[in-house]
């Protein structure tokens, strides 16, 4: 099999519409292995507000007690999922849609008690990726795991945030690339400048300096992460037309992260 492209994709393709999954269909027809990722957090949040579910934040990471993990699993495996996929097969692609208990594919313990159920990754099981990937599929991944370290009244699932998730999966098939679509040009510096090229020290860097914060934090570790197995990762602007294709032929419409 040639060798895999592992896509985050986030709120800006959400609901709108970009050319991501276009690109992601076009890819399919040239052969080219692709794993999706999908995160969803304004969707839960709107979700929440309907259900009068009140949303927390701890560090820029959503606290999941009971009621949200709920909202969470029902939000991002069921609408938001089911909703790319479908997307992707009515224009002629071949997707199936996973959350990451299925195939026991991301498995995870709690890690910050002040998070609630949030996951942090203890194992990824991608012979489920594999199989789907042999067959011709391309899998859609909804980051809700399995909490393999599990007590008396702790939930089976947990809610993982989909960048790190991507990270993981993209070291553990050791993808060639890991591609995040954001709503931003890519990492910017100080001065809102387009930063083109991070070797990992300076990566870290813009982390320990504030430079990256929020939802470019997760983002940052993800390639910091996959960089062990992966050779090129990168954080482009989603909302460029045709910036997935673009950056598969090497021209990276954002900031490339390399070893
Ligand atoms: N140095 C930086 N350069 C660019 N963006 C930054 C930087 N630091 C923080 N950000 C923020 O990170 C955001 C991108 O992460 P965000 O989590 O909002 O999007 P996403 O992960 O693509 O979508 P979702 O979380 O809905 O899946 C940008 O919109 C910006 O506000
Ligand atoms: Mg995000």
């Amino acid at each position: 099999m040639n060798k895999v492209t592992v896509i985050k994709i986030g709120g800006s393709t959400l609901g709108n519409h970009d050319t991501t999954l276009d690109d992601i269909v076009d890819l399919q027809r040239r052969g080219k292995p692709v794993v999706v990722v999908h995160g969803g957090g304004k969707i839960i949040t709107d979700w929440l507000n309907k259900l009068g579910v009140p949303s927390r934040f701890e560090k820029g990471e959503r606290v999941t007690d009971q009621p949200t993990l709920e909202v969470v699993t029902a939000v991002l495996a069921g609408l938001v999922n089911k909703d790319i996929v479908s997307s992707l097969n009515s224009r002629g692609g071949w997707a199936v849609g996973i959350a990451g208990v299925d195939g026991s594919l991301i498995e995870g313990k709690i890690g910050e008690p002040a998070k609630g159920f949030v996951g942090v990754v203890t194992k990824v099981n991608a012979e489920v990726l594999n199989a789907l990937m042999t067959a011709g599929l391309v899998p859609v991944i909804a980051p809700v795991g399995l909490n393999g370290n599990r007590q008396d009244g702790m939930p089976l699932t947990l809610n993982f945030n989909a960048d790190i998730i991507a990270g993981d999966i993209a070291a553990a098939v050791n993808a060639d690339k890991l591609i995040f679509l954001t709503d931003v040009a890519g990492i910017l510096d100080n001065s809102k400048q387009l930063i083109s090229r991070l070797n990992m020290t300076q990566a870290k860097e813009l982390i320990e300096s504030g430079v990256a914060s929020g939802g470019m934090i997760p983002k940052v570790q993800a390639c910091l992460r996959a960089l062990s197995a992966t050779v090129c990762t990168c954080i482009v602007d989603g909302r460029q037309p045709h910036a997935l294709v673009q950056t598969i032929e090497g021209h990276y419409p954002g900031t490339i992260i390399t070893r």
